[in-house]
């Protein structure tokens, strides 16, 4: 399974904070937005990753990640010339993928949960094994924002509708997405929507009437953040100040998930935790090595570990 972060868009509804700064670079509270969507893909096992932005905004990346090795990952870039919907990453990445399944996640989706790792690296498990899609399901306050789905008395998946004004259920899909090896083909019949884009939720509808999409409920305990306004950034900024203080951890320190996940040795962790020592951002990475000084490979990992995800 590859991964794509999809860090486009023009951001009109934060300007002027956006006017010269891709969205995803902002940053949530301590660190650039886009770490956390990254973090998401690590959790789910994933080294392989494609970030995709705007031609003006990708040096920044660029600059920000390099090819990845740093945090044990392989990363490349793609322009998006122009955004015309999410699914035109599968366009942008066809080549990419070379017929890989892949998890897309949009770059300014903020993710964090108990369990969270394992459970991405179940759906990440089945789409591999047995293809299809997976779409991930969160109950909100106002569904009309989003992609809606709704079920029927069995719990199957019934109706996908972008930003209906009359919503049949308060579950959104999250920014989110898995797909078997077949999207690309998808992806490159899809046709635009009124608003003139091309819409995920045609993607995830395919599936959905081919009998091959899963639906994975995020239920209470997760939380789901979105950064689209002003508000709602500072909101999500917020989030993630209250439960770093709180418990006295990181969300989405990359360094500590790479050194956890085994993805970078215990050397390349310390040299960059040494580096930032002066945050607690790096001073999680270091602490992550003391606590746990010998990580197990994934799937081995002991009940009630501490460590992310
Ligand atoms: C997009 C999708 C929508 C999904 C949302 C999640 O909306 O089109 O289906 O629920 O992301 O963040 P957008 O953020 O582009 O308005």
């Amino acid at each position: 399974m590859k991964g794509i972060i999809l860090a486009g868009g023009t951001g009109t509804r934060l300007h002027p904070a956006t006017l010269v700064v891709n969205k995803q670079l902002l940053p949530v509270y301590d660190k650039p937005m886009v770490y956390y969507p990254l973090s998401t893909l690590m959790l789910a096992g994933i080294r392989e990753i494609l970030i995709v932005s705007s031609p003006d905004c990708l040096p920044h990346y660029r600059t920000l990640f390099g090819d990845g090795s740093g945090l044990g990952l392989s990363i490349t870039y793609a322009e998006q010339p122009r955004p015309e919907g999410l699914p035109q990453a599968f366009t942008i990445g066809r080549d990419w993928l070379a017929g890989a399944p892949a998890m897309l996640v949009l770059g300014d989706n903020i993710f964090f949960g108990n369990g969270l790792g394992p459970m991405l690296r179940r759906a990440v498990a089945s789409v591999e094994a047995g293809g299809g899609a997976t779409v991930f399901s969160y109950r909100v306050e106002d569904p009309r924002r989003y992609g809606v789905i709704a079920f029927d008395d069995q719990g199957r998946a019934v109706s996908i509708e972008e930003k209906p004004e009359r919503p049949r259920s308060s579950y959104a899909i999250t920014g989110l997405y898995l797909f078997d090896g077949t999207v690309c083909d998808h992806a490159a019949t899809l046709t635009p929507s009124p608003r003139g884009e091309l819409e995920i939720t045609d993607l995830a509808r395919r599936y959905m009437d081919a009998g091959t999409l899963h639906v994975e409920a995020m239920g209470r305990g997760f939380a789901w953040l979105d950064t689209g306004t002003h508000d709602s950034l500072l909101e999500a900024a917020e989030f993630v100040r209250t439960i770093q203080h709180r418990q006295g951890i990181q969300i989405a320190c990359l360094e500590e998930i790479a050194y956890l996940q085994g993805f970078i040795s215990r050397e390349q962790a310390e040299a960059r935790g040494r580096a930032l020592a002066k945050t607690a951002y790096g001073r999680a990475i270091l602490t992550a090595i003391e606590d746990t000084p010998a990580p197990l490979p994934l799937g081995e990992r002991r009940k009630g570990d501490r460590r992310q995800g």
